[in-house]
């Protein structure tokens, strides 16, 4: 077996072939809308009802998405690739999980749950949430916020995910520009645990030179062309 154990991180480069926008590409979410007011604490605090339908609306839109072949390559090597693999994901939607992959981290939360902030509780949803919504749980109302992490939030699953990367020894990043850390660090981490380093993105990153190895052009091509090689390789050991 080539690598005994596989980190990937994807973003959003992997779903835009699904119909989903990527954040800092031409005409990216970022460019649209104002980060500070839909991605922060304090921007909901101040216009939850705004941000509430920023969230509602993409809900909306990833119901009418599909995985694409990334996607479905990803999901592929999890269940035939003898060694582990761990995918890791800065993306918030479940195209991953409706391709078939098991063993994700959402390290930045999920579009199709809400949390409440009265009891903590995490709850499916995959309609309109308002601040008139009661929860779910404890029925307390104008306390339900999307799951996930805006800016300023610590992500989900760091211990998990830093042990992983200390111990892989191939590590993957797909569709992510690199700009967003703790995520875009996590190549420093897995090099110095001697990991080989990959790269498939569309163009370089900000991290690029990080890597040892790049596959530049969409993920529905690189994608399946690099899993195919790296179980190709594994059935040859
Ligand atoms: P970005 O929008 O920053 O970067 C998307 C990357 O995908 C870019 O490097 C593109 O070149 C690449 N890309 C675009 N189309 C592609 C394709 N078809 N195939 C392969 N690559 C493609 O998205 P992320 O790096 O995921 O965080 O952004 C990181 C975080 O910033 C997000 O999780 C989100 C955002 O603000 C939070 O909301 C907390």
């Amino acid at each position: 077996m080539p690598y005994e154990r596989i980190v990937i991180l994807t973003g959003a480069g992997i779903s835009a072939e699904s119909g989903i926008p990527t954040f800092r590409d031409k005409g990216g979410l970022w460019s649209k809308y104002d980060l500070e007011e839909v991605a922060t604490p304090e921007g909901f605090s101040r216009q939850p009802d705004l941000v509430h339908e920023f969230y509602n609306a993409r809900r909306k839109d990833l119901l009418r998405v599909k995985p694409n072949a990334a996607h479905y390559a990803l999901a592929r090597l999890e269940r035939e690739y003898p060694g582990e693999v761990l995918l890791v994901t800065q993306n918030v939607d479940d195209l991953h999980e409706r391709a078939g992959s098991r063993r994700l981290l959402h390290m930045h939360g999920e579009l199709l749950k809400i949390r409440c902030e009265a009891c903590q509780g995490v709850f499916p949803e995959r309609g309109a949430v308002s601040t008139k919504t009661p929860c779910p749980g404890c029925g307390v109302v104008g306390r339900l916020r999307p799951h996930v992490v805006w800016f300023g939030e610590m992500p989900f699953h760091l211990e998990e995910i830093y042990q992983a990367l200390g111990r892989c020894d191939l590590f993957l990043a797909i569709g992510t520009s690199g700009t967003v850390y703790p995520a875009a660090g996590f190549v420093e981490i897995a090099r110095r645990a001697g990991a080989w380093c990959v790269e498939l993105n569309l163009e370089p990153s900000a991290v690029t030179e990080l890597f040892h190895e790049h596959h530049f052009g969409p993920a529905s091509e690189v994608v399946p062309a690099y899993v195919e090689r790296l179980l190709k390789k594994a059935r040859s050991c």
